[in-house]
């Protein structure tokens, strides 16, 4: 598509961060396996995972979750102009003030928004993910900071924390499987048992 192709360049032009195109690839590998029917984005930016979500998967329906108003805004007028406005609901606001208002279940959820704030999204998002469904998070490695003392910032301490808990928990949770993927910045796949 075009217009993906258009937002790959802006993101790069305006430093908007946008999934890696290696991520991209595994997510939508993983996604036309799941075909899932209701998929959950937390952190839309410019609309380009999303609409990336909708072209490869004609029958989902997305929510896409963005609380900065300049991406809001033009996540908006990427979505129309994809056509796609019927399938892609853009909600404007703080993903955890917005969570506990959704209803229903998604069997996909995209995680790419705040890394610090991931162990309280998880909660957040449990009663809306569906017993066989798979949470995607991205960026674990927080650039690359949970694993390499040359990358690490001493200012980033709480998030590489609790990026650290988050990878525990996962792994620990009673319900749920997780694997964490060294895609991109770090890919963690945790599936809700049946
Ligand atoms: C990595 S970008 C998302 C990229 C997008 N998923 C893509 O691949 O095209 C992260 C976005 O999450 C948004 N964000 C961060 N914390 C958020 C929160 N608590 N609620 C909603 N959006 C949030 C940021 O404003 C930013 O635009």
């Amino acid at each position: 598509m075009e217009l993906l192709q258009e937002l790959q360049i802006f993101a790069k032009e305006y430093d908007v961060p946008i999934v890696e195109e290696e991520v991209r690839d595994c997510l939508a590998m993983f996604l036309r396996i799941q075909q899932p029917k209701r998929l959950l984005e937390l952190g839309t930016a410019i609309g380009y995972s999303a609409i990336f979500f909708a072209t490869l998967l004609p029958e989902v329906e997305i929510i896409t979750i963005e609380r900065d108003d300049a991406m809001a805004f033009k996540a908006k007028e990427n979505i129309k102009k994809a056509g796609l406005t019927e399938r892609i609901t853009l909600l404007h606001g703080d993903a955890k003030e917005l969570l506990p208002t959704l209803d229903g279940f998604f069997d996909a959820i995209f995680m790419d928004a705040a890394k610090g704030q991931y162990n309280a999204f998880f909660t957040l998002l449990e009663p809306l993910w569906k017993p066989g469904g798979v949470l995607y998070a991205d960026d674990v490695y927080f650039h690359g900071m949970l694993h390499d003392k040359e990358k690490y910032h001493k200012r980033k301490v709480t998030i590489v924390k609790r990026l650290r808990q988050y990878l525990q928990m996962i792994q620990e949770t009673e319900g749920y499987e997780s694997i964490v993927l060294p895609v991109g910045d770090g890919l963690a796949v945790t599936r809700k048992e049946d």
